[in-house]
């Protein structure tokens, strides 16, 4: 893509704002025509931008895979107030960069919690009761030969490692405790009052739990925590879930331990390199994967989308914005 697109038109000095990522219906119809907002696909456009337009860029929405905000990307747009950044988890911003030059970054909290911990459940039961090989049974017509064999795997002998108990976390175990399932989890710090044995050290838990559900953010301080020692520390009845990021998971370790069967299955939302899925990873039957699809119904993503939008208005109005990460200052304009 080259020049960006002016989608508003109006007065001459509204705030310039670029908008990365597929066309999505509330960023058209969700901006007052106090604003001008221009579009890039991915990161490498925002290169061919001219350094003219650049300059008058002040606010920028950034969805992680079509923008890496590192230090390169933003150090392009020098009069850059706000990062609103579409997903919770935003691994892709350099937040030290933004906080040194005085950019606040937003990310979605709480509207994508419970949708997130849903898929969690879910991706958890139809890995261990094989929905996916079940539902290829009665589609190809195998049911008319036979009843589909019982699956070794179940929720009710489970005991579940969460790995990460913030909210998204937490909304994850609400729903184990509804199965009655025990639950324990690892996080650098305890949370009070919770009521579930917090675990400081990664592989005593993974000793102790034969499942694992990771939901921490991504980044340097997580990058392959789940790594061969800790898949080792599971067992070979281990179930690996990760919603996380797949930064998480040393994906090489993983494949190891599932075609070794040091470990038993996997269900994975999320991978190191997407879009692309190790060949390893998509010939293996003890493994479902999903593409990425942990916030994606249309209400959640909705809601994302308004959130974005909010922090926008709010910062250009002169208010602080809703949603700012700890990292960056929280200060109005
Ligand atoms: P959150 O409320 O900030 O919770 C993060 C949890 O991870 C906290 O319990 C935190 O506890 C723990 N944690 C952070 N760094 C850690 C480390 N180095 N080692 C161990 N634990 C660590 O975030 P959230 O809203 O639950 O979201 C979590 C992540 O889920 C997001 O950052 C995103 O990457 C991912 N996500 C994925 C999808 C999807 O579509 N698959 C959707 C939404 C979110 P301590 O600080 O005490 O360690
Ligand atoms: C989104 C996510 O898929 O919020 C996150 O951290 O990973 C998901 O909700 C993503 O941000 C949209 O690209």
């Amino acid at each position: 893509m080259g020049q960006p697109m002016a989608v508003k038109s109006g007065s001459e000095n509204r705030p310039e704002i670029l908008i990365s990522g597929p066309l999505r219906p509330l960023f058209d119809s969700g901006f007052p025509d106090s604003f001008l907002v221009h579009r890039v696909a991915t990161e490498t456009d925002l290169g061919r931008l001219s350094p003219e337009l650049r300059s008058r860029i002040r606010g920028l929405a950034v969805t992680h895979y079509t923008v890496n905000a590192g230090a390169t990307a933003l150090s392009l747009l020098p009069n850059l107030e706000i990062v609103a950044s579409f997903g919770v988890g935003y691994d892709n911003i350099d937040t030290e960069f933004a906080r040194a030059h005085d950019i606040v970054v937003t990310n979605t909290p709480d509207v994508l919690t419970e949708e997130v911990a849903d898929v969690a459940l879910a991706l958890l039961v139809a890995t261990l009761r094989e929905f996916i090989a079940a539902d290829h049974f009665v589609r190809s017509g195998q049911w008319s030969n036979g009843t589909y064999p019982l699956s070794a795997g179940s929720l009710r002998d489970r005991k579940v490692g969460l790995v990460g108990m913030g909210r998204i976390g937490q909304a994850v175990a609400r729903r184990l405790d509804a199965a009655r399932v025990p639950v324990v989890y690892h996080a650098r710090h305890e949370v009070e009052g919770l009521g579930y044995r917090h675990y400081p050290d990664l592989i005593g838990m993974a000793h102790a739990v034969d499942t694992m559900i990771v939901i921490v953010p991504g980044g340097a301080a997580t990058h392959h925590l789940i790594n061969p020692e800790v898949l080792a520390a599971l067992g070979s009845r281990g179930v690996l879930i990760n919603v996380a990021r797949g930064s998480v998971v040393d994906e090489t370790a993983l494949v190891e331990a599932l075609r070794a069967k040091t470990i038993c299955a996997a269900g994975l939302d999320v991978f190191a390199a997407e879009p692309v899925v190790p060949e390893a990873l998509r010939a293996m039957e003890n493994v479902v994967l999903l593409p990425h699809i942990g916030s994606a119904s249309v209400v959640t993503r909705t809601a994302m989308d308004q959130l974005v939008i909010d922090n926008l208005k709010a910062w250009f109005a002169g208010n602080p914005p809703l949603t700012p990460v700890p990292e960056t200052p929280v200060r109005t304009r």
